[in-house]
């Protein structure tokens, strides 16, 4: 499975990436928000910034929700990098926009899906990646795990390439349960991937076998 982490605080990407085992990035308007990057020129500047960190697919959201704004606007991101992949919101003209940008073979995000239909026709668009929101979904008491599940069955009964994109991954369970239902890949916040590395028994063992290799030297 895919590790991406959805920031777009370039601390904490760099952070990620120092680990070695970062695949991507996912961002929104409201995680660029956050970061305070305002204005089409320091947005753009931004996402270049995050693809110099990077290896990986780097997902960049259009604001624009009618086909050719954002096919205007998925065209500009897109050729500010090759890593750039094009987020489009799950509504009719979003799904328009990825397939035009799949004929074109540039790379694209379905995002906001919240059934196993929607992830459907996602896929026949030719979507790239497609995100179901699990954290929100179980916010709202439905389970976002169940929906993966479903989506998984759904994409190999037909072979289908769309990746599925755990996105909203709140926690280490999540992104374990991502893992066993067999997401492609999933993002959530720094502490979901470092989160991976805790058991207080590696911590005793570790510290045990420190104080033996003291004793013996
Ligand atoms: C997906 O790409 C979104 O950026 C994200 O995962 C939403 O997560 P949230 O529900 O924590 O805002």
């Amino acid at each position: 499975m895919k590790f991406f982490i959805d920031t777009a605080n370039l601390d904490e990407i760099k952070e990620a990436q120092a680990l070695g085992v970062l695949d991507g990035v996912t961002t929104n308007p409201s995680l660029m928000a956050k970061e305070g990057i305002k204005g089409k020129d320091n947005i753009l500047k931004h996402y270049k910034a995050i693809c110099d960190i990077v290896d990986g697919d780097v997902s960049a959201e259009v604001i624009a929700t009618d086909f050719d704004n954002m096919v205007r606007e998925g065209e500009e991101l897109a050729a500010l990098n090759p890593q750039i992949v094009v987020k489009l919101p799950m509504i009719a003209d979003g799904i328009k926009a990825c397939k035009y940008f799949s004929d074109k073979g540039i790379k694209t995000n379905v995002t906001l899906v919240f059934s196993a239909g929607q992830a459907l026709l996602a896929a026949k668009a030719g979507a790239t990646y497609m995100s179901p929101f699990l954290g929100r979904l179980d916010d709202v008491s439905t389970d976002g795990l169940q929906l993966i599940a479903d989506i998984r069955l759904i994409y190999d009964n037909y072979g289908f390439e769309t990746q599925i994109l755990s996105a909203s991954v709140r926690h280490t369970m999540h992104v374990v349960n991502c893992a066993k239902i067999g997401s492609d890949v999933m993002t959530g916040p720094l502490s979901s991937i470092t989160g991976l590395l805790k058991h207080p028994l590696t911590d005793s063992g570790l510290a045990k076998f420190l104080e033996d290799y003291k004793k013996g030297n």
